[in-house]
């Protein structure tokens, strides 16, 4: 079977467009162009994407997180539609929790819709709890968010998951016929 390349970036000013374009796709527009600036800009903000050489679409996803004290806070997370159940999401979200890790932060949170499923069985795969809920958190349909926390990142078993993690996550690309490059 032929692997095609898979390239996890940070991503810079650049890739603008391309961030909007997977935004838009992801979203129908969720954050503007000055919103990915700023996180661009921000030396708090740890913006990542996967791209892929041979696609039209060369941006398939994105995943950003703040570093807050000793928090990972992900603020976004997101796979080209037409990528999805190929476990590109998952490659982000390890990659993004290896970033913290690598960082020094001690703990990874996020607020996720009540109603999003996938997300949530994604995170919860990687170990996330739920610790609360924000009522009427999203101001389009009035819907809750959930608050899910990951602690421990600098535990020893934490960073023995994580080297798991790493292979499970290579083997699930394997299978879509996706290769990570190192
Ligand atoms: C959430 C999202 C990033 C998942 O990306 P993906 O590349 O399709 O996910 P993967 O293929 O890596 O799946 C990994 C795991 O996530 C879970 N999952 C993903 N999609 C799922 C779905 N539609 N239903 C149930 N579980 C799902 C499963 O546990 C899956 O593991 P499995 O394949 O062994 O069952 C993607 O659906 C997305 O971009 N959604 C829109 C943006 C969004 O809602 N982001 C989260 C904001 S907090």
């Amino acid at each position: 079977m032929i692997l095609l390349d898979l390239q996890l970036q940070s991503l810079t000013s650049e890739h603008l467009s391309a961030l909007l374009e997977l935004d838009q796709a992801c979203f129908g527009g969720l954050w503007s162009g000055d919103a990915y600036q700023r996180e661009l800009d921000s030396p708090n903000s740890h913006l990542l994407g996967l791209f892929s050489p041979v696609e039209n679409t060369t941006l398939l996803g994105m995943g950003c997180f703040w570093s807050i004290l000793e928090e990972a806070h992900i603020t976004i997370l997101a796979v080209h539609p037409q990528y999805h159940r190929q476990g590109l999401g998952q490659a982000l979200l390890y990659s993004l929790l290896k970033a913290a890790g690598d960082r020094g932060l001690e703990r990874a949170t996020l607020e996720v819709r009540a109603s999003n499923q996938a997300a949530i069985a994604l995170y919860e795969k990687f170990g996330f709890k739920t610790a609360g809920r924000r009522r009427r958190y999203y101001q389009d349909n009035g819907e809750d968010a959930l608050i899910l926390w990951l602690s421990d990142l600098q535990h020893p078993h934490f960073l023995a998951t994580l080297d798991n993690w790493r292979t499970l996550v290579s083997d699930r690309l394997s299978q879509s016929s996706w290769k990570l490059l190192d």
